[in-house]
């Protein structure tokens, strides 16, 4: 079964077809980055703009580098959550009338399913296992059952963990993305530069519980206390025997950051017995992220292909392919949404 994938959640015209669910034919990803590095951050009217001057070339560009019509495609699948509205609508809209025009199955997918199959296209890998989402919207820990059951296990209390990375490399004008920006500086840079605190991390209690009024759970991350740190109250935690470069700066974060995520995703390994971690999402292309739990001894860690770990086609006709294969469809009056829905919530005390 051929499937079409459309994404356009955010600032990425992207599609692709996938055979099975599994053999990539084409993926097609036309970004919108520098539109958006003039103003340090996606402006939501230009992206949904840039979606609909796009989004027929990018299809069209999809079928012909698979070298099919769209007549020879089995089914379509399209982003409709969680992301911009206004980026949403276009791919859906324009993904759902084709559908119905061409007369073919049609799906509705969750981008953060897809996040989570694109480790799928190039491995085999079994149920159960934990998630790691990680990218500009979201932070999530979760358990995975199955392609489309998921139990979130633990999120973020604020910010999404590549929202820092990406709000501190534009605080100090490092580039964008942010968080490629970061990555690449902190290549030449020290992490022991600054010992940014884990406030969030350090207040928690053995039982898992902190504070009142710091909303938490076990595996809950938090980043903006680590964003204040590192742009507000560096002088504080600066080691003075570094000099204060971007490459220091940036090892510095990004050592914090991924640390923090770690630091939940043991916590979830230890209690539920999972040892296989499936990450997806534009901040699993981080390397030090990959280092870091390539290196945990005991775990089996899978990562998406580095161009599969931001927003793009495939992942989508990926996830597509599992609901068309069981005879799932959406209906036309499916809507876009800017929520996640649709993950089941832990038992969580
Ligand atoms: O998955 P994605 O393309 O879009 C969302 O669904 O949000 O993720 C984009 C996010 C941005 O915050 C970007 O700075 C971050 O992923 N990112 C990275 C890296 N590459 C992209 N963060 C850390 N290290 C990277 N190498
Ligand atoms: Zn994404």
């Amino acid at each position: 079964m051929k499937v079409l994938g459309i994404e356009s959640s955010c600032d990425e015209t992207a599609a692709a077809v996938v055979e099975d669910g599994r053999v990539i034919i084409s993926n097609v990803v036309a970004t919108q980055i520098p539109f958006h590095e003039t103003y340090n951050g996606v402006v939501p009217e230009i992206a949904s703009r840039k979606h609909t001057e796009w989004i027929l070339p990018v299809v069209k560009q999809a079928l012909s580098e698979a070298k099919l019509t769209i007549d020879e495609i089995d089914g379509i699948a399209v982003t409709n959550r969680p992301g911009l509205m206004g980026s949403l609508l276009v791919g859906l809209t324009f993904g759902k009338t084709l559908a119905w025009a061409t007369k073919k199955p049609f799906i509705a997918v969750n981008h953060m399913l897809g996040h989570l199959y694109a480790a799928h296209l190039a491995n085999d890998i079994s149920y159960p296992y934990l998630g790691l989402l990680v990218s500009g919207g979201h932070s999530i820990i979760c358990k995975v059952s199955d392609f489309d059951d998921i139990e979130v296990l633990g999120t973020t209390i604020d910010d999404a963990v590549g929202e820092a990375f990406d709000k501190v490399a534009k605080f100090y004008g490092f580039g964008y993305p942010g968080g490629v920006a970061i990555d690449k500086l902190a290549k030449l840079g020290d992490p022991r530069a600054a010992r940014f605190p884990m406030p969030f991390i350090d207040k928690q209690n053995r039982a898992g519980n902190v504070a009142e009024g710091v909303a938490a759970h076990r595996y809950d991350v938090s980043y903006s206390g680590l964003k204040t740190a590192a742009i507000n109250q560096i002088d504080q935690f600066w080691n003075a025997d570094f000099e204060r470069t971007p490459e220091n700066i940036s090892a510095a974060f990004q050592e914090a950051a991924v640390k923090i995520l770690l630091s939940r995703l043991l916590r979830a390994v230890e209690d539920t017995g999972l040892t296989t971690v499936v990450a997806g999402g534009g901040v699993a292309a981080n390397s030090r992220l990959r280092a870091l739990l390539a290196a945990e001894t005991g775990l089996t860690c899978v990562f998406p292909p580095l161009k599969l770990c931001t927003d793009n086609g495939a992942m989508i006709a990926g996830v597509g392919y599992r609901f068309l294969a069981r005879g799932d469809r959406s209906p036309w009056s499916v809507n876009a949404s800017a929520r996640v829905q649709g993950f089941k919530k832990s038992g969580r005390a």
